[in-house]
């Protein structure tokens, strides 16, 4: 029997990272996520994933350079971006921005200072189009900030509070990769034909737009939102509870314990210098969330999933909820590269088959209709 949308189905071997849903681990390159998040930066993270070592110093000034070169939006890219009609959203701008990188430099097969390039771009495009928008003047990136301080900068204009820059960097360290997801797959299954690493981002960037994939926790900000007004957790959440709604943010189809991500993003939060509201809404949110679904769905194990606290880091942070997608692209670009350049070391194009499900005709029957 076959099961729809490949699910239970091996498409590639990887030493990238381990998804184990059952027990409720992440690993990259065999290291759990929460040591990562602990330890290293998101550059530290990225030349993990793409080299399968962590950098030296030397390394690490180098990849602090290169993405400082790469950061910088060339003029063509500016002008793709600003011919763009006004109303596009953003993930298709990003998607088209980065197809205009053109091709003639990404031969097969693809390398690791071309990932650099596309994951240093992602974050100058969505600043650029964003302040564009808004009628502000684009500001280039500083070559002192770090990757996820420059993104904050370029978005917001003055240098990012040390609190809201080390949240943003756990979530997007958490986000960088996870298995073979639909983009990621999207991705591998475009670089299988031998295409460039330019192609394969923009499949998986068209991959990540979809609601079901990379869509927006706007429903959890809603649920935020509206348990921040009643002031009241427990009777909100127990009328939806009452009326058969799901709670946003909670559950998760792999993950049948706590999903590892929101515990390691949790942690960060509450280790997070400063007070937020934000925080303090999640928290009470969540215990009384998890106490509730006991009550009203005994035995199944719902937890919070990643995009509660992706949600509330991105409340507490101020970012404008259109750019919570292509946050998340931001960070999986590292993803989506390793992918490639795992799937370019021993390649086969993906050719699965089909079962025809259709009548056999002979050519009466075609003539008659
Ligand atoms: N709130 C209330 N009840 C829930 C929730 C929830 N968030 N999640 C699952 N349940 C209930 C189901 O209704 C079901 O009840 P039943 O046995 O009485 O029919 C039971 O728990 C088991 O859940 P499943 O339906 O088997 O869970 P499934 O794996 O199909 O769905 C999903 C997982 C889609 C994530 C679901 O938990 C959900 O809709 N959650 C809310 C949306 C959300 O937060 N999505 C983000 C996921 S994270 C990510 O994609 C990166």
């Amino acid at each position: 029997m076959m099961e729809k949308g490949l699910k239970g189905v091996v498409a590639a071997q990887t030493s990238i990272s381990l998804v184990d849903g059952i027990q409720g681990k992440l690993l990259y390159r065999g290291l759990d996520i929460g040591e990562v998040t602990k330890h290293y930066s998101f550059e530290e993270t990225a030349y993990f994933l793409w080299h399968g070592r962590f950098p030296g110093g030397p390394e690490r000034a180098q990849l602090k350079n290169e993405l400082n070169q790469n950061r910088v939006l060339c003029d063509s890219m500016k002008e793709v971006i600003d011919h763009l009609p006004k109303g596009m959203d953003l993930m298709s701008v990003i998607r088209t921005a980065i197809s205009s990188e053109g091709t003639e430099k990404y031969g097969w097969k693809p390398t690791i200072s071309q990932a650099i390039r596309l994951t240093a771009l992602v974050p100058s495009i969505i600043a650029y189009r964003t302040r564009r928008m808004a009628g502000k003047p684009f500001l280039s990136p500083r070559e002192d900030l770090d990757h996820v301080e420059n993104y904050l900068f370029m978005i917001n204009g003055t240098a990012p509070l040390k609190a809201h820059a080390e949240a943003l960097e756990t979530y997007m360290i958490l986000t960088l990769e996870h298995g073979m997801n639909a983009s990621t797959f999207a991705a591998r299954v475009t670089a299988s034909t031998e295409s460039d690493l330019v192609s394969a981002a923009t499949s998986a960037i068209g991959t990540m737009k979809g609601p079901l994939h990379g869509g927006a926790p706007s429903g959890v900000i809603a649920l935020l939102d509206e348990i921040s007004q009643a002031g009241d957790p427990e009777k909100v959440i127990r009328e939806k509870l009452i009326r058969g709604e799901k709670l946003m943010g909670f559950g998760h189809r792999v993950y049948k314990t706590v999903d590892p991500r929101a515990m390691a993003l949790k942690e960060r939060l509450l280790n997070m210098s400063g007070k937020d509201q934000w925080l303090d809404l999640a928290l009470e949110t969540e215990r009384t969330a998890v106490a509730l679904l006991q009550e009203f769905k005994p035995g199944r194990s719902l937890y919070t999933n990643v995009e509660f606290y992706a949600a509330a880091i991105m409340k507490a942070i101020q970012m404008d909820e259109q750019l919570f997608t292509p946050t998340f692209t931001a960070s999986r670009m590292v993803g989506w590269t390793a992918h490639v350049l795992e799937q370019s070391e021993d390649n086969a194009i993906f050719r699965p088959e089909s079962v025809y499900i259709g009548p056999e005709r002979s050519m009466a029957d075609v003539q008659h209709n």
